[in-house]
């Protein structure tokens, strides 16, 4: 696929019903990883025109940073620690409304409000975490929860 995204208006659901089937068809065929970690979060991006998207690989005991999109953000996180730390330790989705009230938030721009971060589990391991931002309080919800974990399912890890 090499045309333009198709930007949807309207409902959430809506948003991303338009976008999953544009994403698939950017993914269909092309095995290189970062390639296709590059062109999820410029989908995300484009789309939703949030602050910061973007994947932290696992790799041995940290998190590193991977294809994003927005502004430069912290290279390594460890288990446990931050949103995205949490979120691989726990092998589950988080959503913070308010990242201020987060223990142990790390804050790679002041402008962040709110977060979602989806691990991405394969074979019972977590693989990676995708890790969205907004400068706007309370942005995600069950929506996106529902959605970004079917997103990141689509993509073919080793
Ligand atoms: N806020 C994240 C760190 C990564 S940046 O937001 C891009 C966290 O607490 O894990």
């Amino acid at each position: 696929m090499a045309e333009d995204l198709k930007i949807a208006g309207g409902s959430k659901d809506n948003q991303y019903l338009s976008l999953i089937p544009q994403i698939k068809a950017l993914l269909e065929g092309e095995p290189d990883l970062v390639a296709n970690l590059a062109n999820v979060v410029a989908a995300l991006k484009e789309q939703f025109a949030w602050f910061w998207v973007g994947f932290y690989l696992v790799k041995e005991d940290q998190l590193v940073l991977a294809p994003f999109q927005g502004p430069v953000a912290c290279t390594r996180i460890r288990k446990g620690k931050g949103v995205c730390g949490t979120s691989w330790e726990k092998a589950q989705t988080i959503i913070v409304p308010d990242v201020e009230k987060f223990p142990g938030h790390i804050a790679c721009s002041s402008l962040s409000k709110s977060e979602i971060v989806v691990p991405v589990i394969r074979n019972n391991k977590v693989m990676a975490v995708l890790d969205v931002n907004s400068d706007v309080l309370d942005a995600f919800d069950d929506t996106d929860k529902k959605y970004l974990e079917d997103i990141v399912q689509l993509i073919e890890f080793e």
